[in-house]
């Protein structure tokens, strides 16, 4: 029997019991899976290897828990809608028998391409059932997936088949996104031109359009799936077996491959499902996200097919072909639980309400927002007009390597508050400290957010650099783990995440490293130095603010200009393109070298003065020609 809360009351007494008991709590949820062979120990654990294992010794395989479990009692019930980018195009059910088979036979296929327990598998799709497929084939086999956000450049993904050494790439020939169809499988040639790791690649004919296939590593997806059987035995998994590898960027270098494993995984991602979204059997429940992203892995795939439920993938955007297709969905099939991102919202929020005449919402029963803090009009209006007043909204607070929600309210059990994440779930042991790490107790307080005890689904590595996995997350605050977040504990105890204290910044919900792009502008040879930050943007939450000096031998600004977004575009991908590009004559940079980056941040934010002190500035003189020059 799993745990379900279903009052206050029992959120509190469930808390309550996380805390004072993790291993019973745990072993309690733990139960309500299969496993090969029951675990030995709940949790071993130290923050300071860091070492973290939940579990242990236990063996299972992750998709039974979701297919062969439901086999025979759900067998005829829709896993997933699948409702493409074109609304003229069908939507497509798979019931749980149909994705049954189509994971099986598409892991035998997998198998005789040699991939083997261990391997890892980039998957570089669209969102049709077939990534999910893909996801799951990969796990039935003990294959490590790592899926890569099909907006991602060549060079992006190249990046990440080195880093992981994959041995084969998923992918289809074409990608539909709106109005625009996005050439994957060229994407991927491309990328592979310096990937040696990679034996084959598996190709879904998705639009028909032309390809060109490579003797001996290409095939198609149709064919490799041809008569292959529809049996296909899980592979017994170690709880700690790696899972998949997701990468994600931090203040730092590349975009690490964050680490999730099989047993603890399972069990957070099922547990939080089914409890904040308050998931009752023959609900549909709809996610917005992309599997690029964890969101997708987490609560498009992983915990919903878990719980059993009926999970409704969309191909497309929310714009597409007019800005009232999110709730074209919602109306079709009858949505009950509905979960977004606060940048779409606002996206929808500034076309108002007419977009919405006409289209029945009244199935709705939950709203849930993730990715970035929430503002209070686009809180309010989610609230008012989609969920007409009478769904509660739950501002799911995570992170790619944190693998499930630790913060929400609970559907309907935890009373909510505009912006705010509110409370932590069970098993969650939140503490905010200052910059010396000291903890700051009681309420009505702000600083940096830690965890200081394990939960099942938190990040064990980062791939093939421990190191760096220790240095980022457990290091500046020794024995916890630090999100990155800064945070409030207001009056009532409740939780709001003011968003990164790092060089982190949230661009429509994607999470970026100001390094990251400041790398990809320099890569220009005209680029001398920059520095990027981020600035309040409308829509997008933060927008990015470039500051370049440059060669303009050759060039006008506006040229110039145009050719960094294009680098950009080719090093990281769209997502990644600067909004403001400032060409500069200098930095302002300490004695030692440091870009204040403050005086710049507060420059992007329309702020010309107060930037507080700025003794050891090497070139004041700077600053006032920076301002001069503000887009
Ligand atoms: O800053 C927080 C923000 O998104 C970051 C994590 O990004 P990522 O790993 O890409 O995962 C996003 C989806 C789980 C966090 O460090 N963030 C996420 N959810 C919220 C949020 N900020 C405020 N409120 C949220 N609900």
């Amino acid at each position: 029997m799993s745990i379900k809360i279903q009052t206050l009351a029992g959120y509190i007494h469930e808390y309550q019991k996380s805390v004072l008991q993790p291993d019973q709590f745990w072993a309690r949820v733990a139960e309500s899976f299969h496993w090969h062979k029951p675990w030995t120990e709940v949790v071993r654990w130290n923050f300071t290897e860091p070492s973290v294992e939940w579990f242990v010794d236990g063996k299972l395989n992750i998709t039974e828990n979701m297919l062969d479990r439901y086999l025979y009692t759900k067998g005829g019930q829709t896993a997933i809608i699948y409702e493409p980018n074109d609304p003229a195009e069908s939507a497509i059910s798979l019931t749980y028998r149909e994705l049954y088979e189509r994971v099986n036979e598409f892991a035998n296929a997998m198998k005789a391409e040699g991939v083997t327990k261990g391997d890892r598998v980039i998957i570089y799709m669209p969102m049709t059932p077939e990534a999910a497929i893909a996801m799951m084939a990969c796990a039935r086999i003990g294959a490590v997936h790592s899926v890569v956000f099909a907006g991602f450049s060549a060079n992006a993904l190249a990046d990440r088949i080195i880093d992981c050494e994959a041995k084969m790439v998923l992918t289809a020939d074409e990608n539909f996104r709106g109005a625009k169809v996005v050439p994957v499988k060229a994407v991927v040639d491309e990328a592979l031109e310096r990937c040696p790791s990679v034996e084959k690649v598996i190709v879904l004919q998705r639009s028909g359009g032309p390809v060109t296939m490579q003797e001996g590593r290409d095939l198609w997806w149709h064919e490799a799936i041809a008569g292959q059987d529809t049996e296909c035995p899980a592979t017994v998994m170690d709880a700690e077996d790696m899972l998949f590898i997701l990468y994600t960027s931090g203040s730092t270098g590349k975009p690490k491959g964050v680490v999730h494993t099989c047993g603890g995984y399972m069990v957070y991602t099922k547990f939080t499902f089914e409890n904040v979204f308050q998931y009752k059997a023959g609900d549909i429940y709809w996610c917005t996200a992309d599997v690029g992203w964890i969101t997708g892995h987490s609560y498009i795939v992983y915990g919903p097919l878990l719980a059993g439920a009926t999970t409704l993938m969309f191909e497309g955007v929310p714009t597409y072909p007019d800005a009232g297709r999110f709730w074209d969905i919602v109306d079709k099939h009858q949505v009950n639980q509905f979960y977004t991102a606060p940048t779409a919202i606002r996206a929808l929020q500034a076309y108002g309400t007419e977009p919405l005449e006409g289209k029945d919402l009244s199935s709705l029963k939950v709203l849930g927002t993730v990715g970035e803090p929430i503002n209070e009009e686009a809180w309010h209006w989610y609230h008012d007009h989609i969920g007409k007043g009478r769904c509660p909204i739950v501002d799911t607070w995570w992170q790619t390597e944190t693998g499930g929600i630790m913060m929400s309210p609970i559907a309907g059990i935890i009373p909510t508050k505009p912006a705010y994440a509110t409370l932590p779930l069970p098993g969650i042991q939140p503490v905010i400290v200052d910059h010396e790490g000291n903890e700051l107790t009681g309420n009505s307080v702000e600083g940096n957010l830690c965890i200081k005890f394990p939960w099942p689904s938190m990040i064990r590595t980062t791939y093939g650099d421990h190191e760096r996995c220790r240095q980022t997350y457990f290091s500046q605050f020794p024995g916890m783990y630090f999100t990155g977040d800064g945070v409030k504990r207001d009056e009532d105890g409740y939780y709001r995440i003011l968003g990164r204290v790092d060089d982190v910044i949230n661009v429509s919900g994607h999470r970026m490293g100001t390094a990251e792009v400041e790398n990809a502008i320099n890569e220009h040879p005209k680029v001398i130095e920059s520095a990027v930050v981020g600035y309040p943007h409308d829509i997008k939450g933060q927008g990015i603010y470039a500051f370049v000096i440059a060669n303009m031998e050759g060039r006008t600004e506006e040229n110039l200009e145009q050719e960094i977004r294009t680098t950009v575009t080719n090093i990281i991908g769209p997502i990644a393109r600067p909004d403001k590009i400032q060409l500069v004559p200098g930095l302002p940079k300490t004695r030692s070298g440091k870009i204040m980056r403050r005086i710049l941040r507060k420059i992007s934010e329309g702020i010309t003065d107060d930037f507080g002190d700025t003794s050891t500035l090497l070139d004041p003189e700077v600053v006032a020609q920076i301002i001069a020059g503000r887009k």
